[in-house]
């Protein structure tokens, strides 16, 4: 099997304005050395998709955008299309976040429409998925990820998975500063790859990358990446900090 690439995508959330996004990107592309067994993603708000897209065009950072419609245009009043986030220079989009899941009310089926729209215009996706703490503490974990994965990717062929990475991000974990422990992410991350053999086939579960997200840190990046089934991480606060996220991108094994 070849290699999966590693992945290191930062989520800046609902953080930064164009002048200091524009810096922060400036900032974190001296960390990017020419890595060739890695990829760097970062995923700035819609409002700056574009400004920082032109900031990183000569680096090898990816840039996507944190949420993505399924429609190319027309009445969706606040959202984006994946039209849209090419335009602004963008190859990637996140769905299915908890906080769009929580907050916002997203539900298995919508995540689905917006993977399945994005996939169609040739986005890479980053599809989460993610157990709340009362969840695995009931022993529910996997039979909620389970559910997830399935209605998530329901209809999605197995060529499709190309261009799908799973970003595994425990609700618990996120914002907290209370990461799985590599035992705890390394067991769900190994869980998850089994379950996509079992909807899909074996090479499919081997090439999809799994990503770790929720209270990643320069102090324990290494550690997670360090892990047989975990492929990148999916970090929020720690990618807003130009130092710890260099840091991060440059975990050592
Ligand atoms: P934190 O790294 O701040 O826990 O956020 C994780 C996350 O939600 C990334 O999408």
């Amino acid at each position: 099997m070849a290699k999966r690439k590693a992945m290191i995508a930062g989520n800046w959330k609902m953080h930064t304005t164009v002048v200091d996004g524009c810096q922060l990107a400036v900032d974190v592309a001296k960390f990017c050395t020419g890595f060739e067994d890695r990829e760097v993603l970062i995923a700035p708000p819609f409002t700056i998709l574009s400004e920082v897209s032109h900031v990183v065009k000569e680096t090898e950072i990816l840039i996507g955008s944190q949420n993505v419609c399924w429609e190319e245009k027309g009445a969706f009043t606040g959202e984006i299309s994946p039209a849209m986030v090419k335009d602004a220079g963008g190859t990637v989009a996140i769905v299915g976040h908890s906080e769009r899941r929580q907050i916002f009310a997203e539900s298995d089926d919508l995540v689905n429409r917006r993977l399945k729209g994005g996939l169609a215009s040739g986005l890479l996706m980053i599809f989460c998925i993610g157990e709340t703490l009362k969840e695995r503490d009931d022993g529910r974990a996997f039979a909620v990820l389970a559910d997830q994965l399935r209605k998530g990717l329901h209809g999605i062929s197995p060529k499709s998975m190309e261009k799908v990475v799973v970003a595994y991000e425990p609700v618990w974990a996120i914002g907290t500063g209370k990461t799985a422990t590599k035992e705890q992410a390394q067991e769900t991350h190994a869980f998850i790859r089994g379950f996509l053999e079992e909807i899909y086939e074996k090479n499919v579960a081997e090439q999809t990358r799994i990503l770790y997200g929720g209270s990643v840190k320069p102090d324990n990046v290494d550690a997670l990446m360090s892990q047989a089934d975990i492929d990148g991480a999916l970090v929020g606060g720690a990618a807003l900090d130009a130092e710890s996220f260099g840091r991060i991108i440059n975990f050592t094994l």
